[in-house]
């Protein structure tokens, strides 16, 4: 029973990226790494910190946290430590997003997409999701940040001038090589980027050339801007690195970066340890409980935090702990047996992912050389790419899944439609949108983001169009970075400790996301065929070319559409308590003491941008407020 999820990640592994095996290289191993535990009886009673999930952010406030020598942070992490070819290579950038080193969730069948049901993927391994995402170093525009700090008043540290300085120090920046930048015009400012932290973002040695002709053609259309780089903030068409180590040219990511080269006795990750329950006492978290498996037993094993006990399992896990351990909705706590602890209707809410959208539209007569399909149809060439990787790590199999793209807002896809469209989403009854019987806060945030989005959809600077850019003279994959539709993730009440978190993405339940995705399509149709590209003789078979009746193209979405792009976020939203927030500026649960979370479900709406480099400032961000407070 190949299951329908299944083949749809397998379209999207088709169109973005042509895995391969990985060569049967000596890759270096790697080094020493400090102190960790399998066994629950080596944790100590207790530490200053203990960290749930060692994924992207876990790792990144943990190492933050201890590198004072003294504060000891233990992290608790569900998956193991592995070594793989898959998790290190870059090439294709999709290699280790399969079932393996994933949680295996489905999520309910998508109502509005025909019933389809999709694959929940999530990192479950020391790393978290950076260890098998696609390696794509972006960040949002100025906007996005803006936003976020707008729930809160006008001068909240969440913003683009805030936020910033945590960009720069998340990740080390390495400049690309400069023949390859000039093969295809690349431009890069890094007064934008650190060069401090042990997390690398670099370049390929190679690109395609027809890069450069796609990137050019995006001139031909009014009001697109061409920003100076990735970090600058603005929406556009722009370059953008790859979340690997031009050195050793390998993924670099939490694990790399903050536990392989650390040497603490102050630090220790404690691995194959699921979190159950954190535990309160009188309001305050003092700890939490976790569970080991070995062979037929079952080992529950409680540790205790001096000063705080950080939530980092990712916006999956996140929600499901707290409501496990009484902190959400009251009425779903009732239904699963749960007492409640604090009455928090927003956990579990406000769910956001990024659709994937597919169109089929080929140039005939793209002649430029090479280009990717060279790598299968050419032995001259892939011959020599096989060389030059064997030999020096460098040519296209030092690639990932993409380093140019479009990143656009609503006016400039669709001048004739944005107003209706915005206006559209002002006059809607908000509340509607929601599920039956969502609580009066959490209907007042939905409010005051559709009011935020709605007026950010006549501004060029929150982009609402991304489409990769492949250099093979095809369309790539195309996302709708601000969906309007929000989903749940909840415990399940009738087995609430047994069975994975139950994840609703109720993909197209506002309808006008249909409307900025039907534009979508449109457009992409325009760059194609009206613009010089229409010169090389465009074709579309996705769908079919005569369909561009509004009701078409939303038919041929129900079809198509993937509810995510791998981006889950916004379960436990920053947003003031009666917006249906879940933690507040200092990223602190309501209600309770000594409890924060730090990962991507704080994220109240998600950037236009993939979320791994937001995820990683927003922990910068945490430890520094952590410190902050532990006097
Ligand atoms: C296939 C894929 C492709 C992606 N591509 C990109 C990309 O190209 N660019 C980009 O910017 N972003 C990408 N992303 C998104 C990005 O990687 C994530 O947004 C980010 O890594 C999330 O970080 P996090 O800290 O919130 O969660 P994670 O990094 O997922 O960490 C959560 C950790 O908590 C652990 N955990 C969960 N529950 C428990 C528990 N109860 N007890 C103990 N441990 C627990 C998990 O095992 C995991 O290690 C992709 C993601 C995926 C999955
Ligand atoms: C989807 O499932 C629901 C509930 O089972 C059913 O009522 C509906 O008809 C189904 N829709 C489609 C398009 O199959
Ligand atoms: C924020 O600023 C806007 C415009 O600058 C103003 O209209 C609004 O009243 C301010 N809001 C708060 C809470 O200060
Ligand atoms: C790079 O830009 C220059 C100046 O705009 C232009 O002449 C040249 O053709 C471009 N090269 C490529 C590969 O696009
Ligand atoms: C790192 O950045 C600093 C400040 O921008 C700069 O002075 C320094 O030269 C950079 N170092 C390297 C190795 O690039
Ligand atoms: C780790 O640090 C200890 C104490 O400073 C030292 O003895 C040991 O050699 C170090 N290990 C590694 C792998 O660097
Ligand atoms: C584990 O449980 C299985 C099934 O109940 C049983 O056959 C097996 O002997 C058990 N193993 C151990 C080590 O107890
Ligand atoms: C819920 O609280 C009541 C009263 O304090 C207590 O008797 C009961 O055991 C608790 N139930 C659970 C499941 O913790
Ligand atoms: C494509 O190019 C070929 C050869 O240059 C030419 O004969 C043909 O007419 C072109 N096709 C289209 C559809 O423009
Ligand atoms: C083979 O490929 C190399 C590298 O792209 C190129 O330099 C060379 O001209 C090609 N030779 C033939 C016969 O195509
Ligand atoms: C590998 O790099 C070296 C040094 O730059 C170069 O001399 C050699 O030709 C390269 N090997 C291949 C197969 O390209």
């Amino acid at each position: 029973m190949m299951s329908r999820s299944l083949s749809r990640l397998a379209l999207w592994a088709a169109l973005l990226v042509t895995a391969v095996e990985p060569f049967s290289l000596d890759l270096p191993r790697p080094p020493p790494r400090m102190r960790f535990l399998q066994r629950s009886s080596q944790v100590k009673q207790s530490y200053d910190y203990v960290v749930v999930g060692a994924g992207t952010a876990g790792l990144t406030v943990a190492d933050r946290l201890s590198a004072d020598g003294k504060s000891t942070v233990l992290v608790v992490e569900n998956g193991k430590i592995v070594d793989s070819p898959r998790i290190e290579q870059v090439f294709s950038g999709g290699a280790a997003m399969g079932p393996t080193f994933s949680y295996q969730i489905t999520s309910v069948p998508q109502v509005n997409l025909q019933n389809r049901t999709t694959a929940v993927i999530a990192g479950n391994l020391v790393g978290g999701s950076s260890a098998i995402n696609a390696m794509m170093t972006v960040r949002g525009t100025s906007d996005d940040y803006d936003r976020w700090g707008s729930f809160f008043g006008n001068d909240s540290h969440w913003s683009w001038e805030g936020l910033l300085p945590y960009f720069k120090r998340a990740l080390n920046f390495v400049p690309p090589q400069s023949a390859v930048a000039e093969s295809v015009n690349m431009t890069w400012d890094t007064s934008f980027w650190g060069n401090s932290s042990t997390v690398y973002t670099g370049w390929p040695s190679f690109q395609w050339p027809g890069l450069a002709e796609q990137i050019e053609a995006f001139q031909d259309i009014p009001g697109v801007e061409f920003p100076p780089d990735s970090g600058a903030g603005r929406a556009g068409v722009y370059w953008f690195p790859t979340l690997m180590d031009p050195k050793n040219v390998q993924r670099s990511y939490a694990r790399t970066g903050h536990f392989d080269r650390i040497n603490r006795t102050n630090f220790e990750v404690l691995t194959e340890s699921r979190v159950t329950k954190i535990l309160l006492e009188d309001g305050t978290a003092t700890g939490v409980s976790f569970r080991q498996q070995t062979g037929n037993a079952t080992v529950d094993t409680k540790v205790m935090a001096k000063k705080e006990v950080i939530l980092a399992a990712g916006a999956i896990h996140s929600p499901q702990l707290l409501q496990l351990s009484g902190i959400g909705p009251k009425k779903l706590l009732q239904e699963a047996g749960i007492n409640t602890t604090v009455d928090l209707p927003g956990v579990g809410q406000n769910f956001q992912d990024h659709p994937m959208m597919f169109m089929g539209i080929t140039l005939r007569n793209f002649t430029t050389h090479p280009n990717p399909t060279d790598m299968f149809q050419n032995r001259n060439f892939s011959a020599w790419a096989q060389e030059v990787w064997e030999a020096n790590k460098t040519g296209p199999y030092s690639m990932g899944i993409g380093n140019a793209a479009a990143w656009l807002g609503l006016p400039v896809i669709s001048p004739d439609n944005f107003e209706a469209i915005a206006t559209k989403l002002e006059s809607q009854d908000h509340a509607a949108q929601l599920p039956p019987d969502t609580d009066p806060t959490v209907i007042a945030g939905y409010t005051a983001q559709m009011k935020n989005l709605a007026s950010s959809m006549r501004t060029p600077n929150t982009a609402f169009y991304n489409h990769v850019l492949t250099g093979s003279g095809s369309s790539g994959t195309l996302v709708d970075l601000h969906p309007l539709s929000r989903g749940t993730v909840n415990i399940n009440p009738s087995d609430p400790a047994g069975s994975p978190p139950v994840v609703d993405y109720r993909a197209l339940s506002n309808e006008v996301d249909l409307d900025v995705m039907v534009e979508m399509l449109r457009f992409t149709s325009r760059y194609f065929f009206e613009t010089r590209l229409s010169a090389l003789s465009p074709r579309q078979t996705q769908p079919p070319n005569y369909v561009q009746e509004a009701a078409d193209l939303a038919g041929y979405l129900r079809q198509t559409l993937s509810p995510t792009e791998f981006h889950p976020a916004g379960t436990c939203a920053m947003m003031p308590r009666e917006l249906g927030g879940v933690v507040d500026e200092d990223l602190k649960v309501y209600g309770v003491r000594g409890l924060r979370v730090v990962d991507a479900s704080i994220m109240p709406v998600l950037p236009g941008a993939n979320t791994c480099q937001t995820v990683y400032a927003v922990a910068e961000k945490a430890a520094d407020l952590i410190k902050a407070d532990s006097g």
